[in-house]
């Protein structure tokens, strides 16, 4: 079997994040090694996002830059992997002949026969241009006979997830639920992931304890619409001993938007509240449990109260309302009005608040602006709901067309780009104040901090001197960071491998209600006593969207 060296880099969101870990699993597990420079790569893996224009825009850069180097040694294999490979299909390879290999989200345990095949077919065609290797759902994702295949070696790839102890900094992603059934009249999610698939409980447990024991101390549980995890247990089929996902289940004839039935009773059902709870009492070593994203409807009282009730769940919500005018929620298909988000959060907070026992609810949100016919007094709307739900950050995109989207077939982009801008600008403003306020609001107060490494001062600090370099104190700083290749896009989670410092250090971790806080390791100290740990922090100020403090006890 031909081996080889692996650049992999990863664009999106955590769910890609999640992807390439298990993808790197198992091709470390079958003799690859990987690289953190591309240019000496055999394989040039892309794993990629097709949620906005702008993320798609940033691979076809990527990918041109390959050009000249495919030209100097054009044995290399290269790969585009993830939603973008889905969604555009063999357009990519037309439109980019450096691209050998396309596997959607939804088939890559294939991965690795592909790679094999493109190598081998390399190798003996001596640069020749080689049949592209392509595994992609394509049309047939919401069929549900290969749908259910396909899910079940999926679930192979998630069950067989590699876990040693040097992967993990402390913290680790685990999906829930496949998918998506919502279709948001601007979202490719659905097209790119396909239908909604719950993961079995035992299934869920089951790897949080193994990663638990590989040290993982924090968790962070993934689905697009976390909250509407169901299994039904006496449902439940087995095929080679395995437990199967199940299908979200969706009212056949309904309109685009899947509903959930409620109407499948007297089995013993597995709800997200039951979910929690069960990893939270089974998996004590766990010290952190967290989740991402949830939607703001169907969000019952019984998630709530688990929250509550069981100390090791963080008190963080991302629970992204998209607009603030009840006549875009209806053009973006999100299925609640402005009130029903407005009732959703004063709820969440009249459980989950308790400032006063240093266990302040923090809330996240995303904001679309610029949605086709959005009109001022719309905008003055979502401002108003930014102010209202005072969320400690928000993410605002600028509306992207995405071609296979109802609102792209339908409703023409017509808010102009200077318009998107400047609304967009304008919500930054809004939401930077609030942040600000919110941050200033925990000056004084204590916190469990999960530490993740040093700050990106300390990182940058140590990446301009190179090898050595000098801090205030003068001391020699070398820093070593592995585990997450330094030219990948996303930073956070990375696995600090090794540092070795004579003095203090920057550090960055989070509070249990996700706000960064940065602290000094103490003289003498050094970092790696720390990173992957959960340390107090007494905060003594607010640095514009994080905090700072210093380490006690
Ligand atoms: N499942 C999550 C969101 C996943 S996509 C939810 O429903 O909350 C992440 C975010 O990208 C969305 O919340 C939305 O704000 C943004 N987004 C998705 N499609 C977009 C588009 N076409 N243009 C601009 N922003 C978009
Ligand atoms: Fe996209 Fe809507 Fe599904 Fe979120 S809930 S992934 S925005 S379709
Ligand atoms: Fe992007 Fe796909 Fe995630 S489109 S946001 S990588 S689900």
């Amino acid at each position: 079997m031909p081996a080889g060296r692996v650049y992999l880099e990863t664009f999106g969101c955590q769910m890609n994040e999640l992807d390439s870990e298990l993808v790197r699993g198992r091709l470390a597990s079958l003799g690859y090694r990987f690289t953190p420079d591309p240019a000496e790569a055999d394989v040039v893996l892309y794993n990629t996002c097709s949620v906005r224009e702008q993320a798609e825009q940033k691979v076809w850069s990527r990918l041109g830059d390959l050009k000249t180097h495919k030209a100097e040694r054009p044995e290399t294999v290269v790969g585009v992997l993830g939603c973008m490979a889905e969604r555009d299909g063999e357009d990519l390879i037309k439109r980019m002949p450096v691209v050998d290999i396309l596997c959607g989200p939804g088939e890559l345990d294939k991965l690795p026969e592909l790679i094999d095949n493109a190598l081998r077919t390399r190798l003996s065609l001596r640069a020749e241009r080689s049949a592209s290797q392509v595994a992609l759902q394509g049309s047939t994702s919401r069929r549900s006979a290969t749908l259910a295949a396909a899910q079940d070696d999926l679930e192979l790839l998630d069950l067989s997830r590699a876990i040693s102890p040097t992967d993990h900094s402390g913290s680790a992603y685990v999906r829930i639920t496949r998918g998506c059934n919502k279709f948001c009249t601007y979202c490719v999610v659905p097209f790119t992931r396909g239908a909604e698939v719950h993961r079995p409980p035992d299934h869920i447990v089951e790897e949080c304890k193994r990663l638990a024991d590989a040290g993982v101390i924090e968790v962070t549980l993934l689905g697009q619409t976390v909250n509407h995890y169901r299994y039904e247990d006496g449902a439940a089929v087995t095929v080679n001993g395995m437990l199967q996902p199940q299908k979200g289940r969706i009212y056949k004839g309904a309109s685009a938007e899947g509903r959930r039935s409620d109407a499948f009773t007297g089995e013993r059902v597995t709800t997200f509240a039951d979910l929690l709870r069960r990893i939270h009492d089974e998996v004590p070593a766990i010290k952190r449990l967290r989740f991402v994203t949830s939607y703001p409807r169907d969000f019952g009282d019984d998630v709530l109260e688990v929250m509550r009730d069981h100390p090791r769940i963080c008190r963080y919500l991302h629970v992204p309302a998209q607009s603030g005018s009840d006549r875009m929620l209806k053009m973006m298909n999100r299925g609640y009005t402005v009130a029903q988000y407005d009732e959703f959060i004063a709820r969440a907070r009249h459980y989950l608040d308790q400032p006063e026992l240093g266990r302040p609810l923090m809330i996240s949100g995303d904001i679309i602006v610029g949605f086709p016919t959005e009109t001022d007094e719309d905008f003055e709307a979502t401002k108003a709901l930014l102010q209202r739900s005072r969320y400690k950050n928000c993410f605002i995109f600028k509306y992207s067309p995405r071609p296979g989207t109802v609102a792209y077939d339908r409703i023409p982009d017509d808010v102009p780009d200077e318009v998107k801008r400047r609304r967009n600008n304008e919500l930054l403003a809004l939401q930077t104040g609030i942040s600000e306020e919110i941050g200033r609001a925990q000056v004084g107060r204590e916190f469990e901090v999960y530490v993740e490494g040093p700050s990106r001062r300390a990182k940058k600090q140590a990446g301009l001197k190179k090898s050595s370099l000098r801090n205030k104190a003068n001391h020699t700083i070398s820093l070593t960071v592995s585990g997450r290749e330094p030219g990948e896009a996303s930073e956070s989670h990375g696995a600090i491998a090794s540092i070795d410092a004579g003095g203090p250090v920057q550090l960055s971790g989070r509070t249990d209600g996700d706000q960064i806080v940065f602290f000094d390791t103490p003289e003498g100290r050094s970092p790696a006593d720390f990173i992957g740990r959960l340390v107090r922090v007494r905060i003594e100020a607010a640095q514009g969207m994080s905090l700072a403090g210093s380490l006690l006890g």
